[in-house]
């Protein structure tokens, strides 16, 4: 609420506090490489833009007569307690998007400033150890985009391990990437205005398979990532990713139920449901309508989602819809662009904000109260 009543006292915030201003914003102020990457879908982007649009097919309805004047917005997920069902989605190559090209301790500070965990992508310009120490004491995911070398995927995991991680999240469908033109129109991507891939090259098992260093070769380095990016993995593959490491394994990009049974019953500790926000495969329908199925077919395990989320409207729909934790992927990326880490963190706070504040309006004192009012389908 101060966000609002300062707003409402002609404290303007410096930032825009809605997305499609926000949007609008960071992309003028982005560099052309920056701006295609951070937008770019697959295809026409017809998925990507359903992610968003699915939002607006489903309603709530408020409950009255109920004392919301205080609003616990708390979850619980792997035996520890969330402030907010809100995470940070992992984003590769967050220095693109920054001045100083630490895009991730940024993220990881409005993550500290703000208690919304952060998800480190294995593609990310900062080692996960300061990362790691960046986030204070707020938690932290670690998500792996498995290489081919196994040696390598398990240094990476360990690492996060001891960093502090508290889930390895899996991503699954970039075994490739997509077709995306924006990114086809531009250049080879970890080499873009000298962002680098700090946490796999500072990997020592990464370190060990090159004849010099990344320093002193990046090109190399460069090449030797791109070799080793995409290992295929299938369900025979999760007894492996599970022996890794003790990290509760979350696996990313599940969204049929029929694969959130098989992966549950082999091991999976959570379900994250997303179409890597219509960045991998176009032709897809969006998330948020694939949501409702796996939440019933995974039962007691937990289900976090992503794509398409704008608003905190949008995060706490995506809670009535049965997401134990919902994250938020281009909305920080663009405040990052426009602010850093203090941007990243106003937009964080917006969206929490405005989730509080819906709750409160409607009668929701806590997210049980959200789930147990649910969603209605209207028409498109
Ligand atoms: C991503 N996403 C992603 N996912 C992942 O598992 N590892 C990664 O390194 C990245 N990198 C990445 C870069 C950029 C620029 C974007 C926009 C997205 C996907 C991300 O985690 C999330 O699924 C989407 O961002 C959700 O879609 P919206 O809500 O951001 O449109």
């Amino acid at each position: 609420t101060s966000i609002y009543m300062a707003g409402l006292g002609g404290v303007v915030p410096k930032l825009p506090t809605d997305f499609a201003s926000l949007q609008r914003q960071a992309e003028a102020a982005m560099p052309r490489d920056a701006r295609n990457y951070v937008q770019g879908g697959c295809g026409d982007e017809w998925t990507q833009d359903s992610n968003a649009v699915a939002f607006r097919h489903w309603g709530m309805v408020p409950r009255m007569l109920l004392d919301s004047t205080t609003r616990d917005l708390s979850v619980e997920l792997f035996g520890r307690r969330f402030p907010s069902p809100l995470f940070m989605a992992p984003v590769g190559v967050n220095g693109f998007v920054t001045a100083d090209q630490h895009g991730d301790l940024a993220a990881a500070k409005a993550s500290a400033a703000t208690g919304v965990p952060f998800c480190l992508s294995t593609l990310a310009n900062d080692p996960i150890e300061q990362v790691a120490a960046a986030t204070g004491d707020t938690p932290f995911f670690f998500q792996l985009y498995t290489p081919k070398d196994e040696e390598l995927a398990q240094s990476l995991v360990a690492r996060a391990e001891r960093a502090g991680a508290s889930a390895l999240v899996v991503t699954l469908d970039t075994w490739v990437t997509g077709w995306r033109p924006r990114d086809l129109n531009t250049a080879t991507f970890p080499q873009l205005r000298g962002a680098v891939l700090h946490n796999y090259f500072s990997d020592p098992v990464f370190r060990s398979r090159l004849a010099r260093s990344p320093e002193d070769d990046p090109q190399a380095a460069i090449a030797a990532w791109a070799q080793t990016f995409g290992k295929v993995l299938t369900f025979e593959h999760l007894s492996w990713l599970k022996s890794l490491s003790k990290l509760p394994l979350v696996l990313k990009g599940i969204c049929h139920p029929d694969d959130a049974r098989r992966a549950i019953d082999l091991g999976a500790d959570a379900i994250y449901v997303s179409n890597h926000g219509g960045r991998q495969a176009n032709g897809g329908i969006a998330a948020i309508d694939m949501l409702a199925d796996v939440v019933e077919a995974a039962g007691s395990t937990p289900v976090l989602f992503d794509s398409g989320i704008r608003s905190g409207t949008d995060a706490i729909k995506a809670v009535a819809m049965g997401a134990r934790m919902v994250g938020i992927g281009r909305p920080y990326v663009y405040g990052l662009a426009l602010d850093g880490a203090e941007g990243a963190a106003h937009v964080l706070r917006c969206i929490l904000a405005e989730a509080d504040l819906l709750m409160a309006v409607n009668g929701y004192p806590t997210l049980d109260h959200v789930r147990a009012a649910g969603v209605v389908r209207t028409a498109a």
